[in-house]
């Protein structure tokens, strides 16, 4: 069925600025890590895709390995991008990255300008699409100069390939690095993606001081600690939880008494403030201003539903934020 975009979809959708450049990114933004592979239900992927795009979401984030298969995701999103989204590309962010293993050989994984080049050519095949808005190096890789892997960034913007650049995972020295590196190129560093949520705050530790010194942006990747941060697993792992999969990097072990009285605690609290925990999961990582996007997974059409209303409270009180506080230590 031909697919006609939401009249109202920039309604209620909230827009921050990415640090200092002239970009806005969704408050919160749509990965596509798990289920919309090769081996998960297409129909499932593309409505999920079309709600999210609905209610303002603009941005999806890719890269080279989603699947399972790998480069799978690509493939579906290059499939929706025709059959759906084609009319719709100037209103997208659409973002790849390339760091982890894709394919076999010395050229398949890590962050010298061979792979990086190459695999955002694969990419862009995949996707049928000319450029990406964001090219990520998806991980730091300590056996290639830094200057090589910003560089291979720097010239795929030179090329046309992608319009800004972002980098994935790297610690607050390294990005401090990586930022000086590309402002000597002239292709200023655009944004970080690092994982953060409440029972994951790393990135306090000094990556957050170094990229609103250098004007970068952020997006939080696993705010929902993959639905650790939700109340599904309250009364046991549902058989259709990415814990209750197998190949995931959500281990069921994970999921402890002392996770799930956190967990209960902090639901509490959620339904005080008129939400549920996902949805105060989201709001406490965009407390502040200091995160640009939050960065979701779903499964179902209905969690983003749910994810994106959670911008309808983004506010905590001084006594709500103690009490995340206590209960994280618990
Ligand atoms: N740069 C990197 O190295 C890196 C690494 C990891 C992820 N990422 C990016 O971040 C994106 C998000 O990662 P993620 O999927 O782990 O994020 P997440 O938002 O923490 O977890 C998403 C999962 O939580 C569950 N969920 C979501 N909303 C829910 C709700 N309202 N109620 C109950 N359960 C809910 C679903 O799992 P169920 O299957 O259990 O329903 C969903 O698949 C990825 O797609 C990718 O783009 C980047």
């Amino acid at each position: 069925m031909t697919y006609y975009a939401n009249k109202d979809r920039y309604r209620d959708m909230k827009y921050n600025r990415v640090g200092n450049s002239g970009l806005l990114l969704p408050a919160i933004s749509l990965g596509l890590w798990h289920n919309f592979g090769g081996v998960d239900p297409y129909e499932n992927g593309r409505a999920m895709l079309r709600k999210a795009f609905d209610l303002g979401i603009t941005h999806f984030d890719l890269a080279n390995n989603y699947g399972p298969p790998p480069g799978s995701a690509e493939e579906m999103f290059g499939k929706i991008m025709k059959t759906d989204f084609a009319p719709y590309r100037d209103e997208m962010v659409i973002s790849t990255k390339a760091g982890y293993h894709m394919w076999d050989g010395p050229y398949g994984e890590w962050g010298s300008k061979k792979y990086l080049i190459a695999s955002l050519d694969q990419s862009l095949k995949r996707m049928g699409l000319d450029y990406v808005d964001v090219f990520y190096s998806h991980r730091p890789d300590p056996n290639t100069p830094l200057e090589e892997t910003m560089g291979a960034l720097d010239q795929i913007v030179r090329q046309g390939k992608a319009l800004y650049v972002g980098i994935s995972s790297y610690d607050a020295v390294q990005t401090a690095e990586a930022v000086k590196i590309l402002n000597n190129l002239g292709t200023p560093l655009l944004i970080h993606q690092p994982s953060y949520s409440m029972f994951n705050r790393w990135i306090e530790d000094g990556l957050q001081d170094v990229l609103s010194e250098n004007g970068v942006g952020s997006i939080a990747f696993c705010p929902l600690e993959q639905g650790l941060l939700t109340n599904k697993y309250i009364s046991g792992i549902p058989s259709d939880s990415r814990a209750a999969k197998a190949n995931t990097y959500l281990d069921k072990d994970r999921v402890t008494d002392q996770v799930l009285n956190r967990v209960s605690l902090l639901n509490e609290l959620a339904v005080e403030r008129g939400q549920n925990l996902a949805q105060m999961a989201l709001a406490w990582v965009l407390r502040e201003g200091r995160v640009t996007s939050a960065l979701i997974g779903a499964s179902k059409v209905s969690q983003i539903e749910e994810n994106v209303a959670a911008l309808n409270n983004l506010e905590f009180t001084a006594e709500e934020l103690a009490r995340i506080e206590e209960i994280l230590k618990k």
